[in-house]
């Protein structure tokens, strides 16, 4: 039996006016967020035009059908040295060892033509896919997934940029859709009736992935609606709220660099439930020569501390030190 921990308070946001153009409807809806990233640092986005049923019913018909060979010849470099791939391809579980699996892409504006894969700039991949003739609609709808998510997560951004005391396109420039870093995780947690050994925190709680600061500027995140997230707070660990129909934000440490930590990214973890479930985050991240000055938001009094950091800079070291640290997901 999992213990029973308080919940976090996660505000419901309906973010539909950042995509109007009714000013004070969006000045209200950046209160809210600024309320929500001073506080838990989690908000759930509602009314975002995402169809949820359609995600989970592809990723699930993607993992069913999905051979082992299949997954094999997909996999990353860290279970196939054949693949140079580092971000985009399969992440495999391991009979006995490690139960969770996924796939990862990302921006489909990289192709052999684009100037950052021409050059072979790290942590740009063109992505790689499953046979499209067994897996038909796999590619089509994960390309235009990508695109809602770049779409709703930039819009939230807008929300963001106000609540920050900015002009609502303050980071429009930083994320020009044909050149940002950012990727969508299809994570499949199994039941499994012998489920390999997991983690235990350091409050004696069992854990699937432990308490970490996400690599992102935002995370936006569906997920089953099986209750696994705890959130650090003053009052220690607490439980995250679920939802059927909205996605789960929060900031990742670049945000926290640029705003002196008036935006933090919260300290979270996924606790150990063995479900059946997904979890699908689109990691909002910006192109790889974006530099946003840090800066000190309104009304906050103290001097600006982080230095200017770009964005492919921040993500390559950001991502191999959460690899060293919680572990090859
Ligand atoms: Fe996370």
């Amino acid at each position: 039996m999992s213990i029973l921990m308080p919940s976090a308070e996660v505000p419901t946001i309906d973010v539909s006016p950042l995509f109007g153009d009714d000013a004070e409807a969006k000045s209200s809806v950046a209160q809210e967020i600024n309320k929500a990233c001073r506080g838990s640092g989690f908000f759930y986005a509602s009314n975002h035009g995402v169809d949820v049923q359609l995600l989970q019913d592809v990723v699930n018909e993607f993992h069913r059908n999905m051979t082992d060979q299949e997954k094999y010849d997909l996999a990353i470099h860290a279970y196939n040295k054949n693949n140079p791939h580092v971000r985009n391809g399969y992440y495999m579980a391991s009979k006995g060892k490690k139960a969770v699996e996924s796939f990862c892409y990302l921006n489909p504006s990289f192709g052999d033509d684009h100037p950052m894969i021409k050059s072979g700039t790290p942590m740009h991949e063109v992505n790689i896919w499953p046979d499209e003739t067994r897996h038909a609609r796999f590619r089509p709808f994960c390309e235009k997934h990508y695109r809602e998510m770049f779409r709703l997560s930039t819009g939230i951004m807008r929300g963001i940029a106000l609540a920050l005391g900015k002009p609502e396109d303050f980071f429009a420039a930083a994320l020009a859709e044909a050149d940002t870093l950012s990727s969508v995780s299809l994570i499949r947690y199994p039941y499994l009736e012998d489920y390999p050994p997991v983690k235990t925190g350091a409050d004696g709680t069992k854990l699937s992935f432990e308490d970490h600061l996400d690599v992102s500027m935002i995370t936006v995140l569906y997920q089953t609606q099986v209750q696994n997230l705890q959130v650090e707070t003053v009052d220690g660990w607490q439980d995250l709220p679920t939802s059927e129909e909205n996605f789960l934000v929060n900031c990742g440490t670049y945000m926290g660099h640029i705003t002196n930590d008036y935006f933090p990214a919260p300290n979270h973890r996924v606790k150990f439930v063995n479900a059946e479930r997904l979890s699908l985050p689109f990691f909002l991240n910006a192109g790889h020569h974006s530099v946003i000055e840090p800066f000190v938001p309104e009304g906050a009094a103290e001097k600006v501390k982080n230095r200017p950091m770009s964005y492919g800079e921040y993500l390559q070291h950001g991502l191999r030190a959460l690899i060293v640290k919680n572990g090859q997901t």
